[in-house]
């Protein structure tokens, strides 16, 4: 059976019918949900552990339809979102309590969901309550009748299950083509320190996405290649270039250690990056290396 209560999404519920014009890419809104669904591991691991055992790790599944109007899936097994969030959770920028975390702003969900659909919904099951939840969005029907409350279905559930489905519906942006491939190299680099940990089963259309170390670049060692004024030659041992970020993303570059040539970069998918909070948030390109 299910049962209807409320959630109060005051103040500004005008704002969400703009938040169609951020100018956000695929990858960075779906990394709201998947933020989302890895904070709420971070923060319940121990419990969740204690239920399901060592081996057990937050899976996240994004499932796009392409085919007209659209609809996206983002649905992991987290702990959930607690009756006790849900006043906070649904509302416009209303910061979280504990902001040391991937949860920041109080907007991610909110502004990832309607920049990609005027229709969405969030089900969630939270660990060890007794009921799943779900909230609809319509954001042309919450504008214009100014509604300040939406409903909350109720129903039944096993209290040890725990989940949250955000579904996207009748897209404004239908990944297709080759952003499919860019959103899964992003998301890929983004999430690179929980998918090498082993700790994020990070799935996009059913694929399992992993992280493989790209090559670094090699290059000449300039005070060499300046004195010889030659290139390498196959059997050189030369320096491999490492670059770190420093104070106020101000770059120096260090030199590492030695390694056969042939060594290839793969310019996009850069081994060096910035992470924050765990989560890449800025990589380098091998183009500044070299200068
Ligand atoms: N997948 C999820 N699992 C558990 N809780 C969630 C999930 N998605 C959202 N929430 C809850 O909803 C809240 C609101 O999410 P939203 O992304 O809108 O803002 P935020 O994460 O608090 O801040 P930020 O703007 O930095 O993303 C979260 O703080 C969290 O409590
Ligand atoms: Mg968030």
């Amino acid at each position: 059976m299910s049962v209807a209560r409320k959630v109060n999404i005051r103040p500004g519920v005008s704002v969400l019918s703009v938040l169609r014009h951020l100018n956000y890419s695929p990858w960075f809104a779906l990394a709201e949900f998947v933020d989302n669904s890895l904070q709420s591991y971070i923060e319940t691991k121990s419990k969740i552990h204690a239920i399901h055992g060592p081996a057990w790790k937050v899976k996240v599944s994004i499932d796009i339809d392409t085919s007209h109007p659209g609809r996206i899936t983002i649905r992991d097994n987290a702990a959930g979102i607690a009756a006790d969030a849900f006043p906070r959770a649904f509302r416009p920028a209303v910061i979280p309590p504990d902001r040391t975390g991937l949860s920041e702003f109080g907007m991610g969900m909110k502004s990832a969901a309607c920049w990609f659909a005027p229709k969405w919904q969030v089900r969630t099951k939270a660990l060890s309550e007794a009921v799943e939840r779900t909230v609809r969005f319509d954001i042309a029907t919450i504008v214009r009748d100014e509604l300040e409350e939406l409903d909350i279905d109720e129903r039944p559930a096993v209290p040890n299950d725990h989940f949250t489905e955000v579904a996207l519906d009748e897209l404004h942006h239908i990944p297709i083509g080759r952003t499919l491939g860019k959103i899964k190299d992003h998301l890929t680099d983004i999430y690179r320190v929980f998918l090498r940990d082993g700790a994020l089963d990070l799935r996009f259309n059913g694929e399992s996405l992993s992280y493989e170390e790209p090559p670094v670049l090699t290059a000449p060692f300039l005070q060499r290649a300046e004195r010889t004024g030659q290139g390498l030659a196959k059997g050189d041992q030369i320096r491999v270039w490492a670059w770190t970020l420093g104070e106020r993303l101000r770059c120096t570059a260090r030199s590492g250690k030695l390694c056969p040539i042939g060594v290839r970069l793969v310019p996009s998918r850069s081994p060096y990056s910035r992470e924050w909070r765990g989560r890449v948030s800025t990589a380098v390109t091998f183009r500044d290396l070299r200068k």
